[in-house]
Order: C-alpha cells, then sequence, then structure tokens
C-alpha cells in the first residue's frame, strides 16, 4: 500500500504541473482528493492492514493530502494568473484605432445655392416671407394686372384647381399678399415652389423654384434695381460678374426688364453654355406698375418699387456648372455629395 501512495503522489504531481487550465487542474484535484477520489478509495483499503500498521498509514495518507493540495494550490494560482493575463490582453481596446466610419448626409446643391441667394439679401436687410402653393386666381394673376383672358395666362401654362384657385404659377402672387396687408416700407424676398403644365427636359420642370423680390418705398428707383441685383451677382458668383438689362415685357411692372449674368463659366468671352454672347439670362425685373400698387391698396403718388423673380434650379446649374436640371432631381447620391 505505502508503495501505491507513492506511485500516486508522484503520477498526481506529473498531472499537477502538465495541467494546461484550471479546469483541467479542478478535474485532476477531484479525482485524486474528491469524495470518490483515489486518495479516500486508499484510505478505505486501510481496514484490510494489520492495526499496528494503520497509523503509520493514516499519517502518510494525510501527507500526501496535504503534498498534493500545496502543489495544486501553488499551481492554482500560477494558471489563474495565467489565464486572467490572457483574458485582458484578448479584451484590449487599442484606442488609436480609427473608429467605424460613419457618413454624414450632406445639403442638395439646390438648398446650398438658395441658402446663398437668401443670405445676400437677408444681408440687406430682406425679410424672407412664404405664400401659399396652391392659391387663389386673384392673387396669381388678377392683383398682378393679368386679367381672364389676358394673353400672358397662356405662356404660363396653369394648373387650375378650379375656376378660381390654381396651382401657384410664379412668387409673384406672395408680392401681392404682402402689399395687400402691408404698409411701406416694404422689403421681402419670397422663396418657394411653383408649378407649370411643361414637359420635363433638360431646362424644364413642371414644378420648380422661384425666388421673388419686393421693395416698396419713398422714392425708389430703376437704379436701386440695378444696383442691388449687382450687387447680388457679385456675392453669389464673385467679382467681375456683371449684370445686364434687356427692355422686356411683364404686366406687373413698368418698365419691365430681362436681366443677364456675365456668363461665370467663360468670364464674358463667349463658350457653349452661353452660345458665344457672353451673357446668361437668370431673371425678370422691373419697376412695380402704379396699377398693381394702386389694386393692392398703396398710393402711387407716394410711393414706387421694384421687383424681381428668379429661378432657383437655374441660379444652381449656373453657380455649379450642372448642365442638366434632371441632375437635380434624380437624387443620386453619387452627384448629390459632390456639394457640401
Ligand atoms: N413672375 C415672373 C415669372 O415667373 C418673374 C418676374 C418677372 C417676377 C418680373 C417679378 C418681376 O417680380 O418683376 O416669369
Amino acid at each position: 500500500m505505502e508503495k501505491m501512495l507513492r506511485e500516486m503522489r508522484e503520477r498526481v504531481m506529473k498531472n499537477i504541473e502538465a495541467a494546461g487550465g484550471t479546469g483541467a487542474l479542478e478535474q485532476i484535484r477531484v479525482a485524486a482528493l474528491g469524495k470518490k477520489g483515489e486518495l479516500t478509495a486508499l484510505l478505505r483499503g486501510m481496514g484490510k492492514l494489520p492495526p499496528e500498521e494503520r497509523p503509520k498509514m493514516g499519517q502518510m495518507v494525510n501527507e500526501v493530502r496535504a503534498a498534493l493540495e500545496a502543489q495544486l494550490e501553488a499551481r492554482e494560482k500560477l494558471l489563474a494568473e495565467r489565464e486572467k493575463a490572457a483574458r485582458l490582453a484578448a479584451e484590449a481596446i487599442d484606442v488609436t484605432l480609427p473608429g467605424p466610419e460613419r457618413s454624414a448626409g450632406s445639403l442638395h446643391p439646390m438648398n446650398i445655392a438658395l441658402r446663398k441667394m437668401v443670405d445676400v439679401f437677408v444681408g440687406m436687410g430682406y425679410e424672407v416671407v412664404e405664400g401659399p402653393e396652391v392659391e387663389f386666381d386673384h392673387y396669381n394673376f388678377e392683383l398682378l394686372n393679368i386679367p381672364k383672358n389676358h394673353p400672358a395666362r397662356d405662356a404660363q401654362d396653369t394648373f387650375y384647381v378650379d375656376d378660381n384657385i390654381v396651382l401657384r404659377t410664379h412668387t409673384s402672387p406672395v408680392q401681392a399678399r404682402i402689399m395687400t396687408t402691408r404698409k411701406p416700407p416694404i422689403r421681402v424676398i419670397c422663396p418657394g415652389r411653383v408649378y407649370r403644365a411643361d414637359e420635363a427636359d433638360a431646362t424644364h420642370s413642371p414644378v420648380f423654384h422661384q425666388m421673388e423680390g419686393l421693395v416698396i418705398d419713398e422714392n425708389i428707383t430703376m437704379g436701386d434695381l440695378k444696383g442691388t441685383l449687382d450687387e447680388f451677382a457679385r456675392q453669389m458668383f464673385g467679382e467681375g460678374i456683371r449684370t445686364r438689362f434687356r427692355p422686356s415685357f411683364f404686366p406687373f411692372t413698368e418698365p419691365s426688364a430681362e436681366v443677364d449674368l456675365t456668363c461665370a463659366n467663360c468670364k464674358g468671352e463667349g463658350c457653349r453654355m452661353c452660345k458665344g454672347t457672353g451673357w446668361i439670362e437668370v431673371l425678370g425685373a422691373g419697376m412695380v406698375n402704379p396699377h398693381v400698387l394702386e389694386m393692392c391698396g398703396i398710393d402711387p403718388q407716394k410711393y414706387s418699387g421694384f421687383a424681381f423673380g428668379m429661378g432657383v434650379e437655374r441660379m444652381t446649374l449656373l453657380k455649379y456648372n450642372i448642365p442638366n436640371l434632371r441632375y437635380l432631381y434624380e437624387n443620386d447620391l453619387r452627384f448629390l455629395t459632390q456639394y457640401r
């Protein structure tokens, strides 16, 4: 029996030394020292020994138990430390690594251009005012000196809701709304969506955007209009961009002008974009027709004013040199994300 004990002690010691983890170590402990373990079995066998040998054997068993326990504890400590170190190494976070990329949204180029347009006029003291897109014929046409059967109505390809209600064909009805409800001095811009029964192509869409401007005060002249639009052109497109006024006709302004800007693409030299002229038509403008002032309840003897209307799409195409209106509406991210 002594031999068996010694043999067991040596074998278990070797196993402890070879154990690779705390789990394996625990299995060794249970098999050797557990209630149903090897040592317990040996102790039971002591009953067969002659009584005088039993105390000596009992002492030996206790020694083996103590030695194995000590060895187990030491090995356990070492393995636990190793395992902890390995766990910490595996969990380590490299704070210098770049984080996961989150793509940020960007403004639509038309919004960027519109914000710039609004900014320029707000900087000159204008107030932003909006009006309804479903509009009374009265504001869209009548108060703007476009009576029923006036030929100018044909030019506008109007969507009628009923006899008296239309989808506004321009932002000019907001002028009429402002003039009928406010007293001069008036200095407003009115951006918004407008509708015309046009076929969609490279330069047309049945829904598009305009920005209207209106100034009314004493002694407002065409010079004020020209100075204002010159300054707008300079801030919007840069130094060297000038305006050119060509005589035109709108029922709500007298005199009326169509306004061109120096072609930003060729700086006036003449290129494909401006069809060789060096100029690009960008807006309609004029002095508010005294008859319109009167219809809206403003005394034309005392007050005068100017108005203008520009296309937001047009300004965007020009500002970013975009060749086709469709790019603005197709929502292709490869296009949209180029503008920030
Ligand atoms: N409403 C015109 C259009 O849609 C643009 C316009 C021209 C607006 C002259 C004005 C203006 O205020 O004075 O074509």
